[in-house]
C-alpha cells in the first residue's frame, strides 16, 4: 500500500463567525495558549510522519508564511540576549516539515480549498487536516486514521459522535458499523436538518483521501450554501470504493467559533503542566466574581 507523504491543511476560509479578530489574520493563526492553531496541526501532520505539507491560504497568507520561516532577526536578538530556550523553540519552528504554499483566490469552500491540491498532490494517498480543527489526544488524529487504513485501505474520514441539535453544523455519514468504532459509509450528506440525518456521527475535521477525489471535485457542482463542498464529493467516491469513517480518540475544538476557540484554550491551559494550577484559580476566582445565572 502506498504510503501516506503529503497533507493539505486548507486555511483559507474567511472567519466571519469570528470578526473582527479575523479580519487582518486567518483564524488558523489565533492562538491557543502559547501557539497559534495552525502549529498544533502542523505539529499532528508531523507526528504521523507526513514530510510536504501543502497550506492552501487565503487573506492574511504572510502572517502563516512569516510563522513557519526562519526569523533571522529575531534569533539574533534571542542570542545576544542569551535567551536559549525561545530560540531553539523558534528555529524548531521553521525546521518542523517541508511546508508549502498555494492561494486559493476566491474562498469557494473547502473542496475548491482542496481541489487547490491537486497538482501538489498528483497521484498519491494524502491527508487532509482542517486548519481551524484542533484534536486533543493521547494520540494524534492522523496518527490514528492512517493505522487504520493500513489494514482497511481506501478513504479514511475522522468521524465522532455529535448532539443531535448539533447534526447541521457538520457533515454527517450514513455507515455500516464493520466493528467498534470503524463504519463503512454509505451516504454522506453535509449539514443536514436534524430530521434529515442519517446518524449522529459527524466529519471531524481528519481525512485520508486516494487521488482519485480529485476527480469527483472537478465535477462538483455548487452543494449545500453555494460552495463546493468536499462532502460531496467523498459521498460520491463512496458510491465507486472504499470509504471508512473511524471513531477518533480525543476532544475536538472547532475553533472557527468564539466559544469553540474559548473552550479550546480553557482545556490546552488546564492541560498544560506549567499553567494549568494558574488557570483552575482564575476560573474559580472569575466564577464566584460573576453573578450565576
Ligand atoms: P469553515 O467553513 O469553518 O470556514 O471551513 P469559514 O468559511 O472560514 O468559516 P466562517 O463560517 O466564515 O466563520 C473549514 C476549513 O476550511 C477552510 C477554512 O479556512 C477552515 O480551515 N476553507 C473554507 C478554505 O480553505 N477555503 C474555503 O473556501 C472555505
Amino acid at each position: 500500500m502506498q504510503r501516506v507523504r503529503k497533507a493539505v491543511i486548507p486555511a483559507a476560509g474567511l472567519g466571519t463567525r469570528l470578526l473582527p479578530a479575523t479580519k487582518a489574520m486567518p483564524k488558523e493563526m489565533l492562538p491557543v495558549v502559547d501557539k497559534p492553531v495552525i502549529q498544533y496541526i502542523v505539529e499532528e501532520a508531523v507526528a504521523a510522519g507526513i514530510e510536504d505539507i501543502l497550506i492552501v491560504t487565503g487573506k492574511g497568507k504572510r502572517a502563516i508564511e512569516d510563522h513557519f520561516d526562519r526569523s533571522v532577526e529575531l534569533e539574533a536578538l534571542l542570542q545576544d540576549r542569551g535567551k536559549r530556550n525561545e530560540l531553539e523553540t523558534i528555529r524548531a519552528i521553521s525546521e518542523m516539515a517541508n511546508i508549502h504554499y498555494i492561494r486559493q483566490k476566491e474562498p469557494l469552500g473547502l473542496g475548491h480549498a482542496v481541489w487547490c491540491a491537486r497538482r501538489f498532490i498528483g497521484d498519491e494517498p494524502f491527508a487532509v487536516l482542517l486548519g481551524d480543527v484542533l484534536i486533543q489526544s493521547e494520540e494524534p488524529a492522523l496518527v490514528q486514521l492512517l493505522r487504520r487504513r493500513e489494514v482497511v485501505g481506501g478513504a479514511v474520514i475522522g468521524i465522532q459522535p455529535v448532539a443531535a441539535a448539533d447534526v447541521h453544523k457538520y457533515g454527517i455519514i450514513d455507515g455500516v458499523e464493520m466493528e467498534p468504532g470503524l463504519f463503512r459509509v454509505r451516504r454522506m450528506v453535509e449539514k443536514p436538518r436534524p430530521e434529515e440525518a442519517p446518524s449522529n456521527l459527524a466529519i471531524l475535521g481528519r481525512y485520508v483521501l486516494p487521488p482519485q477525489v480529485f476527480t469527483h471535485l472537478e465535477h462538483a457542482s455548487a452543494g449545500a450554501l453555494g460552495e463546493i463542498q468536499l462532502t460531496d464529493a467523498l459521498a460520491q467516491l463512496a458510491v465507486e470504493s472504499d470509504v471508512y469513517g473511524l471513531t477518533v480518540q480525543g476532544r475536538t475544538f472547532d475553533i472557527g467559533s468564539p466559544l469553540g476557540w474559548l473552550e479550546a484554550t480553557v482545556a490546552m491551559a488546564l492541560a498544560d503542566p506549567a499553567l494549568g494550577d494558574g488557570v483552575r484559580r482564575i476560573l474559580y476566582r472569575e466564577l464566584e466574581r460573576t453573578p450565576g445565572r
